[in-house]
Protein backbone atom coordinates (compact mmCIF):
# COMPACT_ATOMS: atom_id res chain seq x y z
CA UNK A 1 0.00 0.00 0.00
CA UNK A 2 0.97 3.46 -0.48
CA UNK A 3 -0.01 5.87 2.65
CA UNK A 4 0.25 9.00 1.35
CA UNK A 5 -1.66 11.00 4.08
CA UNK A 6 1.18 11.61 7.03
CA UNK A 7 -0.37 15.07 7.52
CA UNK A 8 -3.85 13.33 8.34
CA UNK A 9 -1.84 11.81 11.22
CA UNK A 10 1.79 9.54 10.99
CA UNK A 11 2.78 6.00 11.91
CA UNK A 12 4.21 6.09 15.96
CA UNK A 13 8.55 6.36 15.52
CA UNK A 14 9.73 2.84 17.63
CA UNK A 15 11.33 5.44 20.22
CA UNK A 16 7.68 6.54 20.93
CA UNK A 17 6.61 3.29 21.34
CA UNK A 18 8.99 2.03 23.13
CA UNK A 19 9.03 5.11 25.57
CA UNK A 20 4.68 5.56 26.03
CA UNK A 21 5.01 1.28 26.48
CA UNK A 22 7.21 1.38 29.07
CA UNK A 23 5.19 3.90 30.77
CA UNK A 24 1.87 2.35 30.39
CA UNK A 25 2.95 -0.62 32.58
CA UNK A 26 3.53 1.62 35.24
CA UNK A 27 1.20 3.33 38.23
CA UNK A 28 1.60 6.74 39.56
CA UNK A 29 -0.39 9.81 39.03
CA UNK A 30 2.31 12.54 38.77
CA UNK A 31 0.38 14.94 41.33
CA UNK A 32 1.05 12.21 43.86
CA UNK A 33 3.40 12.59 46.27
CA UNK A 34 3.85 8.79 47.23
CA UNK A 35 6.80 7.23 45.40
CA UNK A 36 5.28 5.91 42.31
CA UNK A 37 3.33 9.45 41.78
CA UNK A 38 7.10 10.96 42.09
CA UNK A 39 8.16 8.75 39.58
CA UNK A 40 5.69 9.32 37.50
CA UNK A 41 6.33 13.18 37.90
CA UNK A 42 9.67 12.37 37.01
CA UNK A 43 8.52 10.99 33.66
CA UNK A 44 6.69 14.32 33.17
CA UNK A 45 9.03 16.31 33.89
CA UNK A 46 11.90 14.78 31.60
CA UNK A 47 9.51 14.53 28.55
CA UNK A 48 8.93 18.72 29.59
CA UNK A 49 12.43 19.13 28.90
CA UNK A 50 12.76 16.85 26.05
CA UNK A 51 10.06 18.58 24.19
CA UNK A 52 11.61 22.19 25.53
CA UNK A 53 15.16 21.42 24.15
CA UNK A 54 13.52 20.35 20.86
CA UNK A 55 11.39 23.43 19.98
CA UNK A 56 14.22 25.75 21.34
CA UNK A 57 11.89 26.77 24.77
CA UNK A 58 12.32 26.60 28.46
CA UNK A 59 10.70 23.67 30.34
CA UNK A 60 8.44 26.36 32.33
CA UNK A 61 7.21 27.41 28.77
CA UNK A 62 5.63 24.46 28.04
CA UNK A 63 1.89 23.32 28.73
CA UNK A 64 1.04 19.73 27.98
CA UNK A 65 -2.55 19.43 26.29
CA UNK A 66 -4.81 16.29 24.69
CA UNK A 67 -3.49 17.12 21.55
CA UNK A 68 -3.44 20.21 18.67
CA UNK A 69 -7.06 21.01 18.53
CA UNK A 70 -6.60 21.64 22.89
CA UNK A 71 -3.59 23.66 22.54
CA UNK A 72 -5.30 25.70 19.91
CA UNK A 73 -8.36 26.70 21.83
CA UNK A 74 -6.20 27.47 24.40
CA UNK A 75 -4.56 29.77 23.22
CA UNK A 76 -7.07 31.86 20.77
CA UNK A 77 -9.65 31.75 23.67
CA UNK A 78 -7.72 32.27 26.70
CA UNK A 79 -5.55 34.76 25.17
CA UNK A 80 -8.69 36.42 23.98
CA UNK A 81 -10.43 36.56 27.77
CA UNK A 82 -7.18 37.31 29.24
CA UNK A 83 -6.96 40.33 26.89
CA UNK A 84 -10.32 41.47 26.86
CA UNK A 85 -10.70 41.28 30.80
CA UNK A 86 -7.69 43.21 30.74
CA UNK A 87 -8.98 46.08 28.31
CA UNK A 88 -12.44 45.60 27.20
CA UNK A 89 -12.12 47.14 23.89
CA UNK A 90 -9.32 44.78 22.66
CA UNK A 91 -12.61 42.43 20.78
CA UNK A 92 -10.63 42.39 17.45
CA UNK A 93 -9.59 38.24 17.01
CA UNK A 94 -7.24 38.49 13.45
CA UNK A 95 -6.67 34.77 12.41
CA UNK A 96 -5.33 33.86 8.82
CA UNK A 97 -8.40 32.82 6.25
CA UNK A 98 -6.70 29.29 5.77
CA UNK A 99 -6.09 28.74 9.48
CA UNK A 100 -7.07 24.89 10.43
CA UNK A 101 -10.85 24.39 12.03
CA UNK A 102 -9.15 24.35 15.59
CA UNK A 103 -8.19 27.78 15.32
CA UNK A 104 -10.72 29.05 13.00
CA UNK A 105 -13.85 27.32 14.52
CA UNK A 106 -12.79 28.53 18.19
CA UNK A 107 -12.44 32.23 16.90
CA UNK A 108 -15.82 31.91 15.19
CA UNK A 109 -17.69 30.55 18.45
CA UNK A 110 -15.98 33.79 20.67
CA UNK A 111 -17.55 35.49 17.87
CA UNK A 112 -21.01 33.82 18.40
CA UNK A 113 -20.60 33.62 21.83
CA UNK A 114 -18.63 36.48 23.06
CA UNK A 115 -18.91 39.02 21.81
CA UNK A 116 -15.77 39.33 19.71
CA UNK A 117 -14.91 40.49 16.08
CA UNK A 118 -13.11 37.76 14.16
CA UNK A 119 -11.04 38.96 10.93
CA UNK A 120 -10.07 36.83 8.32
CA UNK A 121 -6.51 37.74 7.20
CA UNK A 122 -6.79 37.38 3.16
CA UNK A 123 -4.42 35.14 1.44
CA UNK A 124 -2.75 35.44 -1.58
CA UNK A 125 -2.79 33.02 -4.29
CA UNK A 126 -0.50 30.89 -3.17
CA UNK A 127 -1.92 30.74 0.64
CA UNK A 128 0.40 32.73 2.58
CA UNK A 129 -1.03 35.91 4.97
CA UNK A 130 -0.69 39.22 2.72
CA UNK A 131 1.19 40.72 5.31
CA UNK A 132 0.01 44.46 3.48
CA UNK A 133 -3.51 43.14 4.79
CA UNK A 134 -2.29 42.37 8.41
CA UNK A 135 -0.37 45.92 8.68
CA UNK A 136 -3.37 47.68 7.26
CA UNK A 137 -5.48 45.88 9.81
CA UNK A 138 -3.38 46.26 12.60
CA UNK A 139 -2.74 50.07 12.28
CA UNK A 140 -6.39 51.10 11.79
CA UNK A 141 -6.88 50.34 15.65
CA UNK A 142 -4.06 48.45 17.31
CA UNK A 143 -5.72 49.13 20.52
CA UNK A 144 -9.17 46.89 19.89
CA UNK A 145 -6.85 44.25 18.88
CA UNK A 146 -7.03 40.68 21.00
CA UNK A 147 -4.46 38.56 19.20
CA UNK A 148 -2.86 37.40 16.03
CA UNK A 149 -3.35 33.30 15.09
CA UNK A 150 -1.74 32.17 11.81
CA UNK A 151 -0.22 28.82 10.80
CA UNK A 152 3.52 28.11 10.89
CA UNK A 153 2.56 26.16 7.88
CA UNK A 154 -0.61 25.59 6.03
CA UNK A 155 -1.87 21.86 6.93
CA UNK A 156 -3.93 21.54 3.25
CA UNK A 157 -1.47 23.03 1.22
CA UNK A 158 1.86 23.22 2.86
CA UNK A 159 2.54 26.76 2.24
CA UNK A 160 4.80 28.36 5.13
CA UNK A 161 3.96 31.21 6.22
CA UNK A 162 5.97 34.65 7.27
CA UNK A 163 5.99 34.02 11.01
CA UNK A 164 8.73 36.04 11.70
CA UNK A 165 7.29 39.25 9.82
CA UNK A 166 3.83 38.99 11.04
CA UNK A 167 5.15 38.76 14.63
CA UNK A 168 7.04 41.82 14.40
CA UNK A 169 3.79 43.40 13.17
CA UNK A 170 1.69 42.43 16.15
CA UNK A 171 4.52 42.93 18.75
CA UNK A 172 4.90 46.67 17.65
CA UNK A 173 1.55 47.35 19.28
CA UNK A 174 2.21 44.59 21.74
CA UNK A 175 -0.12 42.23 20.58
CA UNK A 176 0.45 38.77 20.85
CA UNK A 177 0.83 35.88 18.30
CA UNK A 178 0.02 32.49 17.87
CA UNK A 179 0.72 30.21 15.74
CA UNK A 180 -0.39 26.60 14.69
CA UNK A 181 3.05 24.69 14.08
CA UNK A 182 1.34 21.50 14.18
CA UNK A 183 2.39 20.34 10.63
CA UNK A 184 5.69 22.44 10.75
CA UNK A 185 7.77 20.82 13.67
CA UNK A 186 8.26 17.62 11.81
CA UNK A 187 9.66 19.12 9.11
CA UNK A 188 11.06 22.66 9.53
CA UNK A 189 13.61 23.98 12.33
CA UNK A 190 10.75 25.64 14.62
CA UNK A 191 11.93 27.48 17.46
CA UNK A 192 9.81 29.08 19.89
CA UNK A 193 12.24 31.51 21.39
CA UNK A 194 14.11 32.69 17.96
CA UNK A 195 10.55 33.48 16.46
CA UNK A 196 9.39 35.63 19.13
CA UNK A 197 5.80 34.23 19.22
CA UNK A 198 3.74 34.14 22.18
CA UNK A 199 2.39 30.89 22.38
CA UNK A 200 3.01 27.84 19.67
CA UNK A 201 0.69 24.81 19.23
CA UNK A 202 2.04 21.53 19.23
CA UNK A 203 0.63 17.57 18.77
CA UNK A 204 2.87 14.17 18.86
CA UNK A 205 0.91 12.50 16.51
CA UNK A 206 1.92 14.37 13.10
CA UNK A 207 5.62 13.77 14.24
CA UNK A 208 5.54 10.40 15.01
CA UNK A 209 4.25 10.37 18.21
CA UNK A 210 1.17 9.07 20.17
CA UNK A 211 -2.35 10.26 19.56
CA UNK A 212 -3.47 12.63 21.96
CA UNK A 213 -0.41 13.86 23.52
CA UNK A 214 -0.21 18.30 22.46
CA UNK A 215 1.69 21.03 24.14
CA UNK A 216 0.69 24.56 23.97
CA UNK A 217 4.45 26.54 24.23
CA UNK A 218 3.29 29.71 26.05
CA UNK A 219 5.83 32.56 27.21
CA UNK A 220 6.04 32.75 31.40
CA UNK A 221 4.88 36.33 30.92
CA UNK A 222 1.62 35.43 28.39
CA UNK A 223 -1.37 35.60 30.26
CA UNK A 224 -4.15 33.23 29.13
CA UNK A 225 -7.12 32.17 30.74
CA UNK A 226 -7.75 28.66 30.93
CA UNK A 227 -10.38 26.87 29.45
CA UNK A 228 -10.25 23.94 31.21
CA UNK A 229 -10.97 23.85 35.44
CA UNK A 230 -10.29 21.40 38.05
CA UNK A 231 -6.90 20.15 39.65
CA UNK A 232 -4.58 22.96 38.52
CA UNK A 233 -1.88 21.04 36.54
CA UNK A 234 0.56 23.08 34.17
CA UNK A 235 0.61 25.97 36.15
CA UNK A 236 -2.76 26.21 36.18
CA UNK A 237 -3.55 26.66 32.47
CA UNK A 238 -4.17 23.17 31.85
CA UNK A 239 -6.02 21.40 34.49
CA UNK A 240 -6.03 17.68 33.93
CA UNK A 241 -4.03 14.85 35.03
CA UNK A 242 -0.76 14.47 33.39
CA UNK A 243 -0.60 11.33 31.34
CA UNK A 244 3.43 10.76 31.52
CA UNK A 245 2.84 7.45 28.74
CA UNK A 246 1.48 9.69 25.89
CA UNK A 247 3.92 12.15 27.06
CA UNK A 248 7.00 10.10 27.07
CA UNK A 249 6.34 9.56 23.63
CA UNK A 250 5.48 12.95 22.29
CA UNK A 251 9.25 13.87 23.68
CA UNK A 252 10.97 11.08 22.19
CA UNK A 253 9.02 11.39 18.93
CA UNK A 254 10.43 15.15 18.56
CA UNK A 255 13.73 14.39 20.09
CA UNK A 256 13.87 11.88 17.18
CA UNK A 257 12.36 13.79 13.99
CA UNK A 258 14.72 17.33 15.22
CA UNK A 259 18.07 15.39 15.21
CA UNK A 260 16.97 13.73 11.82
CA UNK A 261 15.04 16.49 10.51
CA UNK A 262 17.59 18.60 8.22
CA UNK A 263 18.49 15.55 6.50
CA UNK A 264 14.85 14.34 6.17
CA UNK A 265 13.57 17.44 5.02
CA UNK A 266 16.05 17.07 2.02
CA UNK A 267 14.95 13.46 1.37
CA UNK A 268 11.23 14.37 1.54
CA UNK A 269 11.35 17.32 -0.54
CA UNK A 270 13.50 15.10 -3.93
CA UNK A 271 10.28 12.59 -2.93
CA UNK A 272 7.88 14.86 -3.40
CA UNK A 273 9.37 16.92 -6.10
CA UNK A 274 9.69 13.26 -7.86
CA UNK A 275 5.92 12.96 -7.35
CA UNK A 276 4.72 16.25 -8.20
CA UNK A 277 6.63 15.52 -11.61
CA UNK A 278 5.39 12.23 -12.35
CA UNK A 279 1.44 13.22 -11.27
CA UNK A 280 2.22 16.23 -13.94
CA UNK A 281 3.58 13.33 -16.29
CA UNK A 282 0.67 11.16 -15.58
CA UNK A 283 -2.17 14.25 -15.72
CA UNK A 284 -1.09 16.84 -17.66
CA UNK A 285 -4.02 19.37 -16.91
CA UNK A 286 -3.64 18.76 -13.11
CA UNK A 287 -3.00 22.04 -11.23
CA UNK A 288 -0.41 22.29 -8.35
CA UNK A 289 -1.85 24.09 -5.39
CA UNK A 290 0.03 25.91 -2.92
CA UNK A 291 3.73 27.32 -3.26
CA UNK A 292 4.99 26.57 -6.72
CA UNK A 293 8.66 27.28 -5.33
CA UNK A 294 9.77 24.05 -2.88
CA UNK A 295 11.17 26.10 -0.44
CA UNK A 296 7.83 27.63 0.28
CA UNK A 297 5.71 24.45 1.22
CA UNK A 298 6.13 21.83 3.61
CA UNK A 299 9.04 19.06 1.93
CA UNK A 300 6.18 16.64 2.84
CA UNK A 301 3.50 18.43 1.05
CA UNK A 302 1.79 17.86 -2.50
CA UNK A 303 -1.26 19.28 -3.15
CA UNK A 304 -3.19 18.98 -6.72
CA UNK A 305 -6.71 20.05 -8.09
CA UNK A 306 -8.17 18.33 -11.03
CA UNK A 307 -10.15 19.62 -13.38
CA UNK A 308 -13.52 18.07 -14.07
CA UNK A 309 -13.15 15.37 -11.28
CA UNK A 310 -14.61 15.49 -7.64
CA UNK A 311 -11.96 15.16 -5.09
CA UNK A 312 -14.10 12.90 -3.07
CA UNK A 313 -14.66 10.17 -5.59
CA UNK A 314 -10.92 10.45 -6.79
CA UNK A 315 -10.14 9.38 -3.27
CA UNK A 316 -11.84 6.22 -3.59
CA UNK A 317 -10.65 5.39 -6.65
CA UNK A 318 -7.30 5.97 -5.13
CA UNK A 319 -8.08 4.12 -2.47
CA UNK A 320 -9.28 0.87 -4.34
CA UNK A 321 -5.57 0.76 -5.29
CA UNK A 322 -4.65 0.96 -1.89
CA UNK A 323 -3.33 4.33 -2.50
CA UNK A 324 -4.45 6.52 0.19
CA UNK A 325 -4.62 10.25 0.73
CA UNK A 326 -6.54 13.38 1.91
CA UNK A 327 -9.29 15.70 -0.03
CA UNK A 328 -8.99 19.38 0.98
CA UNK A 329 -12.99 19.19 1.50
CA UNK A 330 -14.89 18.59 4.34
CA UNK A 331 -18.40 16.51 4.99
CA UNK A 332 -20.49 18.44 6.16
CA UNK A 333 -24.15 16.36 6.40
CA UNK A 334 -23.06 14.26 3.56
CA UNK A 335 -22.05 17.15 1.20
CA UNK A 336 -18.43 17.92 0.49
CA UNK A 337 -17.73 21.72 1.46
CA UNK A 338 -14.93 22.77 -1.16
CA UNK A 339 -11.61 23.46 0.94
CA UNK A 340 -11.81 27.19 2.76
CA UNK A 341 -8.34 27.21 2.32
CA UNK A 342 -8.51 27.02 -1.32
CA UNK A 343 -11.22 29.40 -1.89
CA UNK A 344 -9.18 32.11 0.22
CA UNK A 345 -6.12 31.71 -1.87
CA UNK A 346 -8.99 32.99 -4.73
CA UNK A 347 -9.60 29.50 -6.44
CA UNK A 348 -13.03 28.69 -7.69
CA UNK A 349 -15.54 26.19 -6.09
CA UNK A 350 -14.76 23.85 -8.83
CA UNK A 351 -11.05 23.74 -8.93
CA UNK A 352 -11.50 23.59 -4.91
CA UNK A 353 -13.82 20.53 -4.69
CA UNK A 354 -11.51 18.67 -7.33
CA UNK A 355 -8.18 18.71 -5.08
CA UNK A 356 -6.57 16.38 -3.68
CA UNK A 357 -3.44 16.22 -0.57
CA UNK A 358 -0.72 13.97 -0.97
CA UNK A 359 1.67 14.16 2.05
CA UNK A 360 4.44 12.12 2.73
CA UNK A 361 6.58 11.15 5.87
CA UNK A 362 9.15 8.88 7.56
CA UNK A 363 7.68 5.69 6.15
CA UNK A 364 7.61 6.80 2.54
CA UNK A 365 9.88 5.34 -0.15
CA UNK A 366 10.45 5.65 -3.38
CA UNK A 367 7.44 2.98 -4.12
CA UNK A 368 4.63 4.94 -2.58
CA UNK A 369 5.34 7.19 -5.15
CA UNK A 370 5.89 4.63 -8.43
CA UNK A 371 2.52 3.35 -7.01
CA UNK A 372 0.68 6.80 -7.29
CA UNK A 373 2.18 7.66 -10.47
CA UNK A 374 0.57 4.10 -11.81
CA UNK A 375 -2.67 4.86 -10.06
CA UNK A 376 -3.43 8.67 -10.57
CA UNK A 377 -4.41 8.90 -14.54
CA UNK A 378 -6.68 5.76 -14.66
CA UNK A 379 -8.13 7.22 -11.73
CA UNK A 380 -8.71 10.90 -13.25
CA UNK A 381 -9.84 9.48 -16.50
CA UNK A 382 -12.39 7.56 -14.28
CA UNK A 383 -13.49 10.04 -12.60
CA UNK A 384 -13.77 12.69 -14.89
CA UNK A 385 -16.41 10.35 -16.92
CA UNK A 386 -18.23 9.77 -13.58
CA UNK A 387 -18.07 13.93 -13.28
CA UNK A 388 -19.39 14.48 -16.85
CA UNK A 389 -22.12 11.82 -16.16
CA UNK A 390 -23.34 13.37 -13.17
CA UNK A 391 -23.43 16.38 -15.45
CA UNK A 392 -25.31 14.87 -18.10
CA UNK A 393 -28.20 14.08 -15.15
CA UNK A 394 -28.18 16.68 -13.26
C1 LIG B 1 -2.62 22.47 11.51
C2 LIG B 1 -3.34 21.58 12.46
N1 LIG B 1 -3.73 22.04 13.65
C3 LIG B 1 -4.37 21.29 14.55
C4 LIG B 1 -4.69 19.97 14.26
C5 LIG B 1 -5.40 19.17 15.29
O1 LIG B 1 -4.50 18.43 16.06
P1 LIG B 1 -5.01 17.19 16.95
O2 LIG B 1 -5.41 16.14 15.95
O3 LIG B 1 -3.83 16.80 17.76
O4 LIG B 1 -6.14 17.67 17.77
C6 LIG B 1 -4.31 19.42 13.03
C7 LIG B 1 -4.66 18.03 12.69
O5 LIG B 1 -5.23 17.77 11.66
C8 LIG B 1 -3.61 20.25 12.11
O6 LIG B 1 -3.24 19.79 10.91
Amino acid sequence: MAYLDHAATTPMLPAAIAATTAELGRVGNPSSLHTPGRAARRVVEESREALAEGVGARPGEVVFTSGGTEADNLAVKGLYWSRVAADGRRRRVLVGAGEHHAVLDAAAWLSREQGAQVEPLPLDAVGRVRLDALAESLARDPGDVALVSVLWANNEVGTIQPVAEIVELAHAYGIPVHSDAVQAAGQLDVRFATSGLDALTLTGHKIGGPVGAGALVLRRDADVTPVLHGGGQERDVRSGTLDAAAYAGFAAALTEVVAGRADEAVRLAGLRDELVRRVLDAVPDAELNGDPDPAGRLPGNAHFSFPGCEGDSLLLLLDARDVFCSTGSACSAGVAEPSHVLLAMGASEERARGSLRFSLGHTSTEADVDALAEAIGPAVERASRAGVAAHRVS
